[in-house]
This record gives structure tokens, C-alpha cells and sequence, in this order.
């Protein structure tokens, strides 16, 4: 049976994608090129270094350390100024009745999210104390598209693998998910996401019935 709930948060719990496609573009307009909202789509769950660093190998330019650490800069200051501005209106639709109801019937839940910033979003929306941690992004090794993010927030709150599900909106966290034998969640309009044990396209649909039946399915 299910014991834990590992949520990713960008494009899940928080409405923010669209922060990072503002301060993603802003690295692009630096560095000369154009930034659409479907790549930024794309690189949803590659960590600040590696999204920077797809950007620049867009570019084609050869950055020196020291501009790229400044493009890493650029892009985190803005999105800092951003996120502060958030509030408890800035939850996905309906997912905070989903964490409410998980709550209810006693699921532990996790946070596996790319962002250094994870915390402080999950504060300003006033969700951080329904989780029972926020897996540390800085002690990884490898970043999603790994599954290893995903094995730490099991092992975080000790339980197997195989009695997690876990919730993604972006095509390299869920590759790791499905690495795992964790019960998959897709939510969102990203197409890879049919790849899931179970796909929706909207925060909204994700109801502790909907998942209950899902898993009875699966069984
Ligand atoms: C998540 C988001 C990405 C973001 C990354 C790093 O994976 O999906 O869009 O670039 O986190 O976030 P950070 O807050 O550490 O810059
Ligand atoms: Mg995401």
C-alpha cells in the first residue's frame, strides 16, 4: 500500500513555471537568442546550472566561468525578487485540497523539487508544514532527469520505493520517476507525460479519489 506522496513543485504545487520562463528569458536575451514557453516546458526540473547551461549551448557561445556564473546570477536575483512576491493564491488550482485530504487520511508527503529556492516558495504559499521534508538539492549528486532525487525523498521519511507515488508536471522528473518503482504520476500539458501510470491535464483532477482508483487499477 501507499505510504508517501513525493510531489515535485514548480508546475505542481506552485504556479510558477511561468517565473522561470520570465528569468529563463532574461538569460536568452542576454545571451542574444529567443526563448519560447514551450522550451522553457522543456527544461522544467533541470537544476539552475544545467538550465543556464542549456541556454548557452543554444547560443552557441563559449561563456568564460565567470559570465556564466553571472548568467546562474542574473537568473537567480530576478527569480528571488519574483518569488517574494508570491502568496496563497499562487498554489495550482485544487492542490491544496489534494494536500489537505492527503493530510486527512494520514499520507506523509515530500518535496523532491530541483529549486534551491523550494522552501521559501512552499512558505510563501503557506504549504511548507504539510510536508515532511524538502529533499536538499545542493547534497545531490545528479539532477533529474536521475531518479535519485526521487529515492531520497523516499528514503527521507523511510519508505520503500515501491509504496510512493509520485507527482510531476515536466518530462525530465518524470523520467526519473519511471526509473524507480514508484506509482507515476503526469500532471500537466507536457505530451511525455502519457508515459505516467496515470496522466492528467490539469491540477485540478488530482483528487485522493481519482489516485485511490488509479492504484486499485494498477492492483
Ligand atoms: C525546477 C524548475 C526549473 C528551475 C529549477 C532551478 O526544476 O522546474 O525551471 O530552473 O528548478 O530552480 P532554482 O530556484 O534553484 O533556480
Ligand atoms: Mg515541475
Amino acid at each position: 500500500s501507499i505510504k508517501a506522496v513525493i510531489f515535485d513543485m514548480d508546475g505542481v504545487i506552485s504556479n510558477t513555471v511561468h517565473l522561470h520562463y520570465h528569468v529563463n528569458k532574461k538569460v536568452a536575451d542576454r545571451l542574444g537568442i529567443s526563448f519560447s514557453e514551450e522550451w522553457n516546458q522543456k527544461l522544467q526540473g533541470l537544476s539552475r546550472r544545467a538550465t543556464v547551461q542549456a541556454i548557452v549551448d543554444k547560443s552557441g557561445l563559449d561563456l568564460s566561468d565567470d559570465e556564466f556564473e553571472q548568467c546562474c546570477e542574473t537568473k537567480n536575483s530576478h527569480y528571488i525578487e519574483l518569488i517574494n512576491q508570491l502568496t496563497d493564491k499562487d498554489a495550482k488550482p485544487g492542490i491544496r485540497s489534494f494536500i489537505e485530504d492527503l493530510r486527512g487520511i494520514g499520507m506523509t508527503m515530500v518535496v523532491a523539487s530541483a529549486s534551491q529556492n523550494a522552501s521559501r516558495v512552499l512558505s510563501r504559499l503557506q504549504l511548507l508544514d504539510y510536508f515532511a521534508g524538502v529533499v536538499d538539492v545542493t547534497k545531490l549528486t545528479r539532477g533529474k532527469p536521475d531518479p535519485e532525487i526521487f529515492l531520497k525523498a523516499a528514503e527521507m521519511v523511510d519508505v520503500s520505493p515501491a509504496e510512493c507515488v509520485a507527482i510531476e508536471d515536466g518530462d525530465a522528473g518524470l523520467t526519473g520517476i519511471l526509473q524507480t518503482e514508484m506509482f507515476s504520476v503526469g500532471v500537466g500539458s507536457e505530451p511525455s507525460l502519457i508515459r505516467a501510470d496515470l496522466t492528467l491535464s490539469q491540477t485540478e483532477e488530482l483528487t485522493v479519489e481519482v489516485l485511490e482508483k488509479a492504484l486499485n487499477k494498477q492492483e
